[in-house]
């Protein structure tokens, strides 16, 4: 149990001043949002890469907003010291600034997150950025590769791979700092790309698959548990492997079941005798 202070904005900005690496990962439950928040992670994406490890769809587009705010609420009733941020997902801020602001506002009045992200660096991205920080909302950007994007972008490809399209990513990146933003994700950038962006700006970039020179890094937890077995990036370690342990639970437990095994005298509520003698005469 981590009982230290919780994890605020200015917290993650000092750490960047600091050199101190921030810590991050995704969290979809309740259960899993307790175990981060114990080992004492900075904070907490309720990413909408649930989509796909939690929902079983082949990209995040499909993701609803009433699906976010169902699994961030999940997150935040377990959590005491991360930060939780809320991912907006696809559509529910690309139409308008006023219709970006009435669903950030969601995440925080309703699922009681901390802030929100969202993806790209269009000047679109940067109004709503600046009228969401303006009300109160902190936001952390997301740039590189962004898959609500996927479409435009033509797959799951490296960004920023030449000195012309690094300097694109570092001027959006400058403008979302100015907007206001606390932070920056930096998706699957070279790792000399991410070095340049993240010694250009103010605010901390986290990477994720973006190299070693992030201020902080970021993961899918079903990646590093070995949860999620369709597909796993070049850049998420496996620290476990979840769905053989799964597996080989519950087939330990169907065999116990077929043999009788299960459940055993200590795991049933037994009549007293008294109850038991009525029954039986
Ligand atoms: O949705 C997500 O999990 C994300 C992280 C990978 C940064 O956006």
């Amino acid at each position: 149990m981590n009982n230290s202070k919780p994890i605020t904005v200015n917290k993650l900005l000092k750490y960047k001043k600091l050199g101190r690496k921030i810590t991050a990962l995704t969290a979809y439950d309740y259960s899993t949002a307790k175990a981060l928040d114990n080992s004492g992670i900075d904070f907490i994406l309720v990413g909408d890469s649930l989509a796909m490890v939690a929902l079983g769809h082949k990209n995040t587009l499909s993701v609803t907003m009433e699906e976010m705010l169902h699994h961030t609420k999940a997150v935040t009733r377990a959590v005491k010291r991360a930060m939780v941020v809320a991912d907006m997902p696809f559509m529910s801020y690309q139409s308008d600034e006023k219709t970006a602001l009435l669903n950030a506002g969601r995440f925080i009045k309703e699922a009681k997150a901390n802030a929100i992200k969202l993806e790209g660096g269009y000047e679109h991205i940067i109004n709503c950025t600046k009228s969401i920080v303006q009300s109160g909302i902190p936001v952390l950007g997301h740039l590189g590769f962004t898959p609500q994007f996927l479409n435009t972008l033509g797959g799951y490809n490296v960004q920023g791979k030449n000195f012309d399209t690094t300097e694109k990513i570092l001027a959006q990146a400058k403008a979302i700092e100015k907007a206001g933003a606390f932070g920056l994700v930096l998706e699957m950038v070279p790792e000399e790309s991410a070095k340049y962006i993240t010694e250009n700006l103010s605010i901390p970039t986290i990477g994720i698959g973006a190299g070693r020179y992030c201020s902080g890094q970021i993961l899918v937890i079903d990646d590093i548990l070995g949860k999620y077995q369709d597909f796993t990036p070049k850049f998420a370690r496996k620290y476990a492997n979840i769905s053989l342990i799964t597996e080989k639970a519950v087939s330990d437990y169907i065999e116990d079941v077929i043999s009788s095994k299960f459940p055993a005298e200590k795991e049933i509520f037994q009549l007293d005798e008294s109850e038991r003698k009525k029954l039986y005469e």
